[in-house]
């Protein structure tokens, strides 16, 4: 009968193709936050809206003990472009590493600011940390309202060279690694080459591993030029190491983008060795 009705209203599917195109730079720099960079700021006014923005900042509690006065800084930087910017309360500290994408309060404490300070879908969540902090800041950013803009400062070498310039975010849940999680590309990417210094050997190489293994796969000039300057990125040669994370990302960039599936719908899933089936997916970026 439900057959026969169908039949006899002869409606066609209607198609629905939506493109969307999605834009953002990753840039480099030094000194960030110092009042005569107005990278940040310009950003912010390039989106070409009534001004000023409201940001609401979430930074890595284990990069923040290495910067001295890098609140006060910040707070500085808002009062000399207050024509373009305010913070929106103070600044949300957060644990760094994996510990912050195993505990969903912080991705409730960020949404409970952001509907306090009344940030829109204008207003910008400005994330600086490690690979960790960057996707839970991420995934708190792009849920609320459906998608806040997301400015991210990557601080470590892994997240200027690979997780801090991709579109994905997300958090640890039920035991799985990023269980949870978007596909929204950033606002824009501000890699500052002085906030690797404080690093610990452990994660200055780990980024360096992720380099190997791009160059590997995709640039074979790329792995040369890693394997002359090993001793000098084992000395922590920042001259060498810039060269590196800029290679390196853009090679992640051009993967996104040329793999035609940047949202990962097929079977591309970008510099990734292996995967398991569905319901076994575990332990992946
Ligand atoms: N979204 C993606 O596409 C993507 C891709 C790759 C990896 N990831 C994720 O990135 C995470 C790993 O990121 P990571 O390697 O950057 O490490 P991390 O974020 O775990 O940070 C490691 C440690 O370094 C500290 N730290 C951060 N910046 C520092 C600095 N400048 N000086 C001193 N200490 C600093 C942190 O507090 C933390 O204790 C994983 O959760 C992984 O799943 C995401």
């Amino acid at each position: 009968m439900a057959i026969q009705q169908k039949t006899a209203l002869n409606l066609q599917p209607i198609n629905q193709c939506v493109r969307v195109t999605f834009n953002y730079d990753v840039h480099f720099t030094k000194g960030l936050f110092q009042l005569d960079n107005p990278l940040l700021a310009q950003m912010i006014a390039a989106d070409g809206e009534t001004t000023p923005k409201q940001v609401l900042v979430v930074v890595d509690e284990g990069f923040l003990q290495y910067q001295d006065g890098l609140l006060k800084k910040l707070s500085a930087y808002a009062q000399r472009y207050e024509d373009i910017l305010t913070f929106s309360g103070e600044p949300i500290v957060v644990p760094g590493g994996e510990a912050v994408k195993n505990d969903s309060r912080f991705i409730e404490q960020i949404h409970q600011q952001i509907n306090i300070a009344g940030l829109c879908r204008h207003s910008y969540v400005l994330a600086i940390g490690g690979g960790a902090v960057l996707d839970m800041a991420g995934y708190a950013a792009t849920t609320a309202h459906r998608g806040i803009r997301l400015l991210r400062v990557p601080t470590t070498v892994l997240g200027q060279n690979d997780s801090g310039v991709g579109v994905k975010n997300g958090i640890n849940a039920f035991g799985k690694k990023n269980f949870l999680g978007t596909f929204m590309p950033p606002y824009a990417v501000l890699n500052d080459f002085d906030f690797l210094t404080s690093l610990n050997d452990r994660d200055w190489r780990s980024g360096i591993a992720e380099a190997v293994k791009v160059a590997l796969i995709k640039d074979a000039d790329f792995f040369d030029f890693i394997m002359t300057n090993a001793d000098k990125l084992a000395n922590r040669d920042m001259g060498i190491m810039e060269r590196l994370i800029y290679r390196c990302s853009q090679l992640h960039l051009e993967h996104i983008a040329g793999s035609g599936d940047p949202f990962e719908m097929g079977s591309s899933r970008p510099f990734g060795f292996w995967t398991l089936g569905c319901s076994q997916t575990r332990a992946i970026n």
